[in-house]
């Protein structure tokens, strides 16, 4: 089992490239199963996540060839030889759930495992249910798989208002609706940069869809689509991590190939921590020279506050000069890092779905255990601005959503190792 150990206390310079979306490969992995024909995706970021979506499509019987040194992967589901998504599978990555929709709109039947609940949450997929039985399917769960079938001439487009926004929902309901028969219109659907990524994608393969970036998608079913040749947008996520890691270490890191205009909420936040966030050509720099400055943050969907930025900003307001209060609005158990933090002297106090940071001085390096991607991350960057040295374990939590995570720390300065 790998470890990461960091030795703190390195102020970050230097560049960071940033890699593809996570959030936005997965999905689009999926959008292949719609066609027969071959999809191209470019700038894919080498992570455990991508792999075991691959594992999953060629289980369902696509072809898949992958180039990591071009960053590409082109995968070819001209013939679906099962349309069930084993448990094997799925409870490692619950994003499998996203192959539900379009394995249910290619083949008229799906048998997806149910994907369990993880440390943030129950993570129910009951909006994704309800969504494909309005589009005429008839599903049931029996056995911890998800049985959907969808009518004899097909799924039957209509008004789906989606009672909570959701990610993932909005994208399995989103790819089922391609080819369904006539119009979907889908309201209060998610807005997120990797939802908008999808959307542009299925366009490209000759979907008919309005409202890209918006919460109403209206979607006019096709026959059919073709494949086509994308390329993945950036990490936001990823590059808001790196920009705190800048701001904690009191550094001045170069953020490339990060699109500014998917962070504005976040920027808004961290610009008020004090930190100097300046676009130029080459991308996003940000330098941190002042004290960090307390400052409250609530998650919400997109354009908001993302909740996969919490544990991140959690960290930084550990050090702030005053307080900050950090509410989690999206997942019911998404502070598996605050003990974490306290093992490292942070002074957190947690009320339900707020915590409330008072700054202190300094962090002390601790033996520390991760739970989730997030939380892994959170831990990362205390460690990096803390006294002495910090082991985090369970490092493939962080396998799963950072790409040469420690390289590219240690190209800023960082003295981080795996073991
Ligand atoms: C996506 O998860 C992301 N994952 C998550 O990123 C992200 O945190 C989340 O969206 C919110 O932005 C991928 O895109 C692969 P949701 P998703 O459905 O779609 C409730 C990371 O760290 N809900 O938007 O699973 C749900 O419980 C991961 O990269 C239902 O109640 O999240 C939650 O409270 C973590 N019923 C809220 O909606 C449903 O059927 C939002 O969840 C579906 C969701």
């Amino acid at each position: 089992m790998d470890k990461i150990i960091i030795t703190g206390g390195r102020q970050l310079n230097g560049d960071v490239k940033v890699s593809g979306s996570k959030n936005a490969v997965l999905p689009l992995m999926a959008s292949a199963l719609l066609t027969d024909k071959c999809l191209t995706l470019r700038n894919i970021p080498r992570l455990s996540d991508l792999t075991r979506m691959s594992e999953l499509l060629i289980c369902l019987g696509a072809q898949i060839s992958e180039n990591f040194d071009e960053k590409t992967i082109r995968i070819c589901a001209s013939h679906i030889k099962s349309p069930t998504a084993p448990y094997d599978i799925v409870n490692k990555m619950r994003a499998s759930i996203v192959v539900l929709g379009p394995l249910l709109a290619r083949c008229g039947v799906a048998k997806v495992s149910l994907p369990g609940g993880c440390a943030i949450g129950a993570r129910p997929v009951n909006i994704h249910i309800d969504g494909l039985r309005l589009l005429g399917a008839d599903v049931f769960i029996d056995g911890g798989y998800i049985n959907a079938r969808a009518p004899k001439n097909g799924l039957i487009g209509t008004t789906i208002t989606l009672p909570i926004v959701t990610v993932t929902g909005t994208e399995n309901i989103l790819m089922a609706s391609v080819l369904a028969k006539g119009r979907t219109i889908l309201q209060n659907a998610a807005k997120e940069p990797e939802v908008c990524d999808l959307v542009r994608c299925l366009v490209a393969m000759g979907a008919r869809i309005e409202g890209i970036g918006t919460d109403t998608l209206i979607i006019d079913g096709v026959d059919e689509i073709s494949g086509t040749e994308h390329t993945v947008i950036p990490d936001r996520i990823e590059a808001a991590t790196y920009a705190i890691a800048s701001a904690i270490t009191h550094g001045d890191v170069l953020l490339k190939n990060v699109i500014y205009d998917d962070l504005l909420s976040f920027w808004d936040h961290l610009e008020r921590t004090g930190a100097s966030i300046t676009r130029c050509n080459a991308g996003v720099r940000v330098k941190m020279v002042n004290d960090i400055k307390g400052v409250d943050v609530m998650t919400e969907p997109y354009p908001g506050y993302p909740t996969d930025l919490q544990a991140q900003f959690m960290a930084l307001m550990t050090l702030c000069s005053g307080a900050s209060m950090i509410t989690e609005t999206i997942f019911e158990n998404r502070f598996m890092h605050v003990a974490e933090l306290c093992r490292m002297s942070a002074n957190i106090t947690m009320h339900k779905t707020s915590v409330l940071v008072r700054g202190v001085k300094k962090l002390i390096g601790a033996p520390v255990m991760a739970t989730d991607l997030r939380a892994s991350v959170a831990c990362v960057l205390a460690g990096l601005a803390a006294t002495g040295e910090t082991t985090v374990q369970r490092v493939y939590h962080l396998d799963r959503g950072y790409e040469q995570l420690e390289h590219k720390l240690s190209n800023c300065g960082a003295i981080i190792a795996r073991v």
